[in-house]
């Protein structure tokens, strides 16, 4: 009896306590009530944009949500990221920007605090950071990526060119495909099995998908799931931790015994700075070991599987979509490429398709597949008027910014024009759009390194995929998609026909 009284008088002490500094928290914004312990799990779930469009009206741009004890702001305008994205020169030794944090405590269970996305430690973030960035951002990595995808993908299409017609689950094509090019190009591993593509994609995106659970649920709550599904997920994603450790550990003895480095990531990573005469050569800094390249592998592999698949998906539908934006793309590519549907595409060439690349850039605004952003303020700060504490979280809501009709013209509408200059036939809008109202990839420090090679491949498939085949939607009125963390795209049907010759 006394221990339930104790209890209760703590119990007591601590709602007391966690309303006290609810009702004196600086600069009050408007969103749902919290509760101790849950906060607003049960009315914001795991999407707050839903809870946003269902009872905030559109002139509110900023609002606030509690994950237990955690406040977390919402901001949902341009002129917040001023600060929040302030630029630093990631090789300056100066002091991180206030906005610098992401980490999240879950993600250090499963190692990994040494690799980039979810490292709060500056020094070990900015040399994982430093190594993997000079291999995604250079040229060589570029066209390696480019030559091995079409080999895939000539393989993957095989099975198309046999029929006249193939009606196919896009998305699980997609998955397949992505998880391929992935272990080709980032671990150097072919994958010929369907099955263990299909387990490494699904790994991938529940990797992903924790991200979302892990900043979500309160810590009380995620403690019951552990016993349910949460820990499937957490099992996927060490099971993808195991695959690659082994694999590290086998290429980086083969290359000490006089094997020739390949193409890949990893085989990039394990020889950058192995001496000071490389031209990769990254100043007062040893190459990485066995545990920061395997972090760095699990986070990029997540990455590239997960988020491209589903940018992937959302580039053939809106394509399929559009007949007139099919028709400017097929002009480009009849313009650059020719009408052989099997010429192998070159970097250069791609470089120079000035639709395509505003085709890219419009789906990364319209149907971007990671419509938020998380960072931490680690001081007293003041973002628009408002002013805010140490410790709170930021929940960037780069789709409501990038979608802003105070910004965009018609923002719904999919159309690249907007990111041609006038002479170029487009609208010129997107040189006259604010700082900060096209964000993408994030933006200062942390802005995403795999940006490059995401805008490659989309537009690497664009080509491979519209220059030769037709592709019909099927019960497709809208894309059906789920939010985990990504835009998760599911049961996208197509039917493909190969092109008659010319392409009109
Ligand atoms: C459509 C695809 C993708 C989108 C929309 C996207 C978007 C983003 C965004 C918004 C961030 C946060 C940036 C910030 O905090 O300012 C980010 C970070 C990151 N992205 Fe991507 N990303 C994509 C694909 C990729 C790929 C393919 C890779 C790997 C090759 C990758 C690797 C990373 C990493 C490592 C970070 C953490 C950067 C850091 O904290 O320093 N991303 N990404």
């Amino acid at each position: 009896m006394e221990i339930l009284t104790f209890v209760g008088i703590i119990l007591l002490f601590y709602i007391i306590y966690y309303y006290y500094c609810y009702f004196t928290r600086p600069s009050p914004l408007p969103g749902p009530f919290p509760f101790p312990f849950i906060g607003t799990i049960f009315q914001i779930g795991l999407n707050p944009r839903k809870w946003a469009e269902n009872n905030l009206s559109d002139s509110i741009d900023i609002w606030e949500l509690y994950v237990g004890p955690f406040r977390i702001i919402v901001p949902c305008n341009a002129k917040y990221l001023d600060k929040i994205y302030l630029s630093r020169d990631v090789s300056s030794s100066s002091k991180e920007s206030k906005f610098f944090k992401r980490g999240i405590a879950a993600y250090d269970e499963i190692g990994l605090l040494n690799a980039i996305a979810f490292n709060n430690n500056f020094h070990k973030w900015k040399r994982s950071r430093q190594f993997v960035t000079k291999v995604l951002m250079s040229k060589k990595y570029h066209i390696g990526f480019i030559n091995r995808s079409q080999k895939i993908f000539k393989e993957f299409e095989e099975q198309w060119d046999k029929n006249d017609v193939t009606i196919l689950d896009f998305s699980k094509w997609v998955s397949r495909y992505k998880t391929k090019v992935t272990f080709d190009t980032v671990i150097g591993q072919p994958l010929y099995n369907l099955s263990s593509l299909d387990s490494l994609s699904k790994a991938a995106s529940e990797y992903i998908a924790m991200f979302i659970f892990s900043v979500f649920v309160p810590k009380i709550i995620s403690n019951i799931f552990m016993f349910f599904g949460f820990n499937a997920m957490k099992k996927d994603s060490v099971f993808l931790n195991g695959t690659i450790r082994s694999i590290i550990q086998k290429r980086r003895d083969e290359i000490r015994n006089g094997s020739t480095t390949n193409f890949n990531l990893l085989d990039l990573l394990l020889i950058t700075n192995l001496s000071n005469d490389s031209e990769e050569y990254i100043e007062d800094e040893q190459s990485l070991n066995d545990e920061e390249i395997e972090g760095n592998l699990v986070e990029i592999t997540a990455a590239s599987i997960e988020m491209t698949k589903n940018a992937l998906s959302f580039l053939v539908y809106n394509v399929a979509k559009n007949p007139l934006i099919l028709e400017k793309l097929r002009a480009e590519i009849l313009k650059v490429f020719g009408s052989d549907t099997n010429l192998m595409i070159t970097y250069e060439a791609l470089e120079n398709c000035r639709y395509l690349d505003a085709l890219v850039k419009e789906l990364l605004r319209h149907s971007n597949p990671g419509p938020y952003n998380l960072r931490v303020l680690d001081s007293y700060e003041c973002v628009g008027n408002y002013h805010f504490s140490p410790g709170t979280w930021f929940w960037l809501d780069h789709h409501r910014i990038m979608n802003d009709s105070n910004h965009w013209k018609e923002p719904i509408k999919f159309n690249p024009d907007r990111f041609l200059s006038e002479e170029n036939g487009g609208t010129g809008e997107f040189n006259k759009i604010c700082k900060n109202g096209y964000v993408p990839f994030g933006g200062g420090l942390r802005m995403c390194p795999g940006r490059n090679i995401v805008s490659i491949d989309l537009k690497l498939l664009a080509v491979l995929f519209f220059r030769k085949y037709n592709i019909e939607l099927i019960n497709n009125e809208s894309i059906k998609f789920v939010y985990r963390a990504t835009n998760h795209v599911h049961d996208f049907i197509i039917k493909i026909s190969q092109k008659q010759n010319t392409i009109t």
